[in-house]
């Protein structure tokens, strides 16, 4: 990695969430800025750079159109071969990512690892670089919307993730409990927790309307605990049926302090190797997709100028 540019958006947060429209006029505005910093900060001259990668999907499809067409007029107009990548695929391949003259330790396949992020919450089973299988994923909302839910419950603005996790740094996390929600094998159910939560929010309300402000970190440390524990009761049995030794975490809400101790725990007791992202690599970025373009590149894994973004993507 020669540089890893970002831009965010600061124009959904006073609306609560990711609004479409918004979204991708501000990846229209960013794209070209941010692709000419990420060339001069790698030193480079755009004549050495080998392909494009670009992200296909899942995801907002005025968001990708922009990174699509921007990315197969810059392929085309360089002569260089466009490769399209899988979003979720990139956030695992993360993993995989090298630092300019750094060598670090990487899974070894076949590895299981939780996705998870706002969009998806998903136990993959790794393969190979390229060939992943989904054992198991969300029926509805994902993990980071669980978060982000609440969040909004509790008066924080978006993305209220990493703000649950500020508070409950301070809290009990035994304080309050909440109920695991009853699905089937390795799949998961985050919308039912949401309106646990808000139900749970307004009941001790009318009792203390001063509850949420007398209460916040014990409210975002019970409340972190009991998602990172509802990942885990799923976690487990995957592992245990597949025998693999290593075990990663990926996405957005991979950053999350809880989570990321409590895998560290369960590795040390259960005698895995975990793998836990650089919290750069965890929520979006550019790397992560140009490292999954690498590999793609190896095998002459290439797309043409008719590819077309697709929301839905799947793994
Ligand atoms: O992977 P990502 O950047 O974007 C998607 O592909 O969705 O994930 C964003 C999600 C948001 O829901 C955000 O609240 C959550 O990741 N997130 C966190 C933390 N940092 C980001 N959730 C909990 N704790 C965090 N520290
Ligand atoms: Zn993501």
């Amino acid at each position: 990695m020669l540089s890893n540019v970002t831009a965010g958006q600061a124009v959904h947060e006073k609306y609560g969430g990711v609004v479409p429209e918004l979204a991708s006029r501000a990846h229209q505005q960013n794209i070209i800025p941010v692709v000419d910093a990420a060339i001069k900060e790698a030193g480079i001259s755009k004549n050495e750079i080998d392909a494009v990668a670009f992200t296909r999907g899942p995801g907002l499809l005025g968001s990708l159109l922009v990174g699509t067409s921007f990315a197969k007029s810059f392929a085309m107009g360089l002569g260089v071969p466009l490769i399209d990548v899988n979003h979720m695929q990139g956030h695992i391949l993360a993993h995989f990512i090298k630092k300019k003259g750094e060598t670090s330790v990487v899974p070894t396949f076949p590895f299981i690892c939780l996705t998870v992020s706002g969009g998806h919450t998903q136990i993959v089973l790794v393969k190979d670089y390229l060939k992943m299988e989904v054992m198991g994923e969300t029926m509805d909302d994902a993990a980071g919307e669980a978060f982000d839910k609440a969040a909004k419950v509790l008066g924080l603005p978006y993305p209220g993730g990493p703000l649950i996790d500020k508070y409950a740094k301070q809290g009990n996390a035994e304080a309050f409990k909440f109920s695991y929600p009853k699905t089937d094998g390795y799949t998961f159910s985050f919308s039912g927790l949401k309106t646990q939560f808000m139900n749970f929010i307004r009941n001790n309300e009318q009792k203390d309307p001063y509850f949420v402000k007398n209460n916040l970190e014990d409210i975002c440390a019970s409340y972190q605990a009991h998602i990172v524990s509802y990942l885990f009761k799923k976690l487990v049995p995957a592992i245990e049926e597949y025998g693999v030794a290593d075990v990663a975490i990926a996405g957005g809400v991979s950053a999350n302090s809880g989570l990321r101790t409590r895998l560290a725990e369960e590795g040390a007791k259960r005698n895995w190797n975990v793998f836990i992202p650089e919290f750069q690599f965890c929520t979006d970025n550019a790397a992560m997709i140009a490292v999954t373009g690498y590999y793609k590149l190896l095998n002459k894994d290439f797309a043409d100028q008719s590819i077309t973004p697709m929301a839905r993507l799947k793994i």
